[in-house]
């Protein structure tokens, strides 16, 4: 049995449709429109222990109902999870001491409070040793800076300081499993690259299974061994970045910068001119594998001062997969009167 196993797991929501105007909220009030919400489809997928899983999709496409689902608040409607052997809503009290949890857009921490007395209080909750937690905060403040807002109450930190309190707190008790939904948004770069070089540390020197959903491509390039796409609750694709670019882009550029200006050229094998300006001619090339062949065939026969090659960046790559894994019935009318 894998770390995490997700088999088949669906989730939907009941919510009531408004009606618009007096005679609609009467009627709603009489006769509720209640739709069904299908926000998780049929997922299922493993990881392994020490595994980063980059969990990516549209807004609305159900990472964070799944990424509750695994830390156990919510329950799946249909379908069955496990992780590191419990199954998370079940088992709510073991299972919480194994798991780290950040939401970027919500708080764990106690509000008014200064912020290390939150650390002080999960300290408490986790059961954590001193001498651990004294370990802990110590290589928080390396890694995190947290000593320059310590005293400060939770209200009063900006985004950036909050965020990495939050982290702190989630891994007081050196959890085996983090989950992270959005942890860098609205945080500037260097704070976002300080998260991430936490994030890694702790992958790399304590195995720590990480799960985190993220619209920041840099994220992924930087953390994930594994993305998983997720589009309207279904999965779009599971595999490592450089599988993704290897199924989605069709053709490389070679942008080549010659000494001077060349009027003809004979046809290459597996290149195309695309656009030619001044000393540079672009070519187009199919498959990667042919790159290499075409570049020495140009350098033997003609001087150049500058030679670039362009495969589709992955944002581009992740977006041709929310355009084309898009599904419109997300919404499906399950008990309505007025119908
Ligand atoms: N408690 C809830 N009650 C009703 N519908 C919900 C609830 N939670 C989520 N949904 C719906 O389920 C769908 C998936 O929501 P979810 O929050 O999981 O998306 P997401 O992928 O995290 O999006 P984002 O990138 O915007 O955070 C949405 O249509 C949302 O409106
Ligand atoms: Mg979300």
């Amino acid at each position: 049995m894998a770390f995490i196993t997700v088999d088949s797991v669906s989730k939907e929501f009941k919510v009531e449709v408004k009606q618009r105007g007096v005679i609609g909220k009467l009627r709603s009030l009489v006769r509720p429109h209640i739709v069904t919400r299908q926000a998780v489809r049929h997922i299922s997928f493993s990881v392994e222990e020490g595994e980063i899983i980059g969990y990516l999709g549209p807004n609305g496409a159900g990472k964070s109902t799944m990424i509750k689902m695994l830390c156990g608040i919510m329950h799946p409607s249909s379908g069955h999870i496990q992780v590191n052997g419990c199954i998370p809503y079940k088992e709510r009290r073991k299972f919480s001491m194994t798991i780290g949890v950040v939401f970027g857009q919500r708080s764990q921490l106690w509000w008014d409070l200064p912020a290390i007395d939150s650390l002080e209080l999960y300290k408490d909750i986790y059961k954590v040793s001193s001498t651990s937690y004294k370990r802990s905060l110590n290589e928080f403040n390396e890694l995190l800076d947290l000593h320059e807002f310590a005293h400060t109450p939770v209200r009063q930190l900006s985004l950036g300081q909050r965020m990495r309190m939050e982290l702190a707190a989630a891994m007081l008790h050196h959890p085996q499993i983090l989950f992270l939904d959005e942890p860098t948004i609205g945080l500037d770069i260097m704070v976002k690259e300080k998260i991430r070089d936490f994030i890694l540390q702790w992958n790399k020197q304590r195995k720590t299974t990480v799960i985190l959903t993220t619209h920041d491509v840099i994220d992924i390039e930087r953390l994930c061994n594994r993305i998983l796409i997720i589009n309207s609750g279904e999965m779009a694709f599971d595999g490592s970045a450089k599988e993704l670019e290897q199924l989605y882009t069709k053709e490389k550029q070679i942008i080549v910068t010659f000494k001077e200006a060349i009027d003809w050229l004979p046809p290459l094998l597996h290149a195309t001119v695309q656009w030619r300006e001044g000393n540079q001619i672009c070519f187009a090339v199919e498959r990667s594998e042919d790159v290499q062949e075409v570049i020495k065939r140009i350098v033997n026969s003609y001087e150049v001062t500058d030679i670039q090659i362009r495969g589709a960046d992955l944002e581009s790559i992740i977006k041709q997969v929310y355009q084309t894994g898009k599904r419109d019935d997300v919404h499906e009318v399950v008990y309505s009167h007025f119908s």
